[in-house]
């Protein structure tokens, strides 16, 4: 037997998103929701969709929020967390020990998390942008949460991020599979939500510094 006399690696979904946020500045970590959850999670989305409960995604912030929707053509709905279904607060409660890993690890100092559900409609779009802007400077780390079946490369609908690479970019493109979390450092990440030919169905968030 070898006794090494350290502590034994514990490295659990959380931690390995940490590190790879430590390392990549970017993460994709599929399952990480299991597909029973997910399919509760799409129900409940869709279910508020037919409600009527979305609106068109803006961009900017407080005064300066407008409609453009040349730049993304989304809807949105804003998650309060006084008044989560219950499903929803299990994700809720599974992002609080990933915000607690990436504490440990990364030091970021993450204290709250703020999201909404979105539904891009087939064609939909967001062109390439940063999250972090004027009035947003406390997102810290940006999480999204995809909640669709059976998701094929030939539907389109990819997250891609621009990550920097020498004086250029370099591709990485996540498909928006079901129970996949991507999740990225906020601050100067460009990254774009390419159109599909279906529905896609997510949770998206941040979590932010204290203001
Ligand atoms: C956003 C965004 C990415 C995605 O809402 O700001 O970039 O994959 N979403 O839905
Ligand atoms: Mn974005």
């Amino acid at each position: 037997m070898v006794t090494s006399g350290a502590a034994p690696i514990v490295d659990d979904k959380y931690r390995q998103i940490a590190r790879e946020l430590g390392e990549f500045g970017w993460s994709a970590y599929a399952d990480f929701v299991d597909a029973a959850k997910v399919q509760a999670l799409a129900a409940e989305l869709r279910a508020g969709w037919k409600e009527g409960e979305f609106r068109r995604a803006m961009i900017g912030t407080g005064k300066n929020k407008i409609l453009r929707t040349d730049i993304r053509s989304d809807y949105v709905h804003w998650l309060d967390p006084a008044n989560v279904t219950a499903s929803q607060q299990a994700y809720l409660d599974e992002l609080e020990l990933l915000r607690q890993a990436i504490n440990q690890t990364l030091f970021l100092g993450l204290f709250e998390f703020e999201g909404h559900l979105a539904w891009y409609p087939p064609g939909a779009f967001y062109r390439k942008h940063v999250d972090q802007f004027r009035g947003t400077e406390h997102r810290i780390v940006t999480a999204v949460l995809y909640l669709n079946d059976d998701w094929q490369a030939a539907d389109g609908g990819a997250l891609r991020l621009h990550l920097p690479h020498n004086e250029t970019s370099m591709l990485q493109d996540i498909l928006p599979a079901g129970g996949t979390l991507a999740t990225f450092i906020t601050q100067a990440m460009y990254h774009e939500v390419l159109p599909a030919t279906r529905d896609r169905l997510s949770i998206t968030g941040w979590f932010c510094n204290r203001r």
